[in-house]
């Protein structure tokens, strides 16, 4: 079960339900989180109906054909469609995910939407994702190099080209960080999944001279060490990605620099 941050002292409230096309058969029920910071009241949960028969296969489909033909007050991020941008992630039938990716085959009753947990809500399903940028920010997610500026490029072996995949993937649509409980309870000074993922991904990169002031910086009892291993964000990758392991294997190293 998932939960959210509300606004102090609100609950969400049953909103608006626009009334059911007579004409279309194929019709889905879509529940629909609403939070408006600029408006007095509680957050809702908006009833809309798609006629399945004229909508796209994608929950982001659906949205989109809600925003244009229904109701365009409906606010959410997306951009590229193809989970590449990250931008589309939200909560969609319990999971974080990414709204492009996931198909509206795969939900059998009523579509329940809300954003990102335990994050705090800008208007609608767009979270404020500033702690989680910075906390990305802060882990130097780019080539640190102390050579020479080579005539073409820093060439890598495919052997170590390989190494990187499964980490440089990621889109950090972080839907695995807001799925971690100690993300949820000290997101202040752990760094989540998706930070750490991308950590590791910069630590491994066989052209980066940095290795050490990487590992010094997440030598702390909460950027690296609140992960107790709960797979949350492993489960949730709508990528396919393993952010419990590359933190698993950050931790051995900094065990395998200590012996
Ligand atoms: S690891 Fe997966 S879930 Fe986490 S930010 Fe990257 S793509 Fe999203
Ligand atoms: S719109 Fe870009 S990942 Fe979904």
């Amino acid at each position: 079960m998932v939960e959210l941050t509300l606004p102090k002292n609100s609950k969400i409230v049953v909103g608006k339900s626009w009334p059911k096309p007579a004409s279309e058969e194929d019709l889905k029920t879509f529940k629909i989180y609403r939070y408006d910071p600029d408006k007095s009241g509680n957050p809702r949960l908006d009833t809309y109906f798609v006629d399945m028969g004229d909508c796209g296969p994608m929950v982001l489909d659906a949205l989109i054909k809600i925003k244009n033909e229904t109701d365009p007050t409906l606010t959410f991020r997306r951009s590229c469609r193809e989970g590449i941008c990250g931008s589309c992630s939200m909560n969609i039938d319990g999971v974080n995910t990414l709204a492009c990716l996931k198909g509206l085959n795969e939900i059998k009753n009523e579509v329940r939407i809300y954003p990102l947990p335990h994050l705090p809500v800008i208007k609608d399903l767009i979270p404020d994702l500033s702690n989680f940028y910075n906390q990305h920010a802060s882990i130097m997610p780019w080539l640190e190099t102390k050579t020479d500026l080579p005539n073409q490029e820093w060439r890598q072996s495919i052997e170590d080209r390989k190494k990187l995949d499964g980490l440089y993937e990621c889109v950090m649509c972080a839907s695995c960080s807001t799925s971690c409980p100690s993300y949820w309870w000290n997101g202040d000074k752990y760094l989540g999944p998706a930070a750490l993922l991308n950590a590791y991904r910069w630590i491994l990169d066989s052209r980066d001279n940095a290795t050490k002031e990487r590992l010094d910086d997440l030598e702390d009892p909460f950027k690296l060490y609140r992960c107790h291993t709960i797979m949350n964000c492993t489960d949730t990758c709508p990528k396919g990605l393993n952010p419990a392991k590359a933190i698993a294997e950050i931790k051995k190293l900094m065990v395998q620099r200590q012996a």
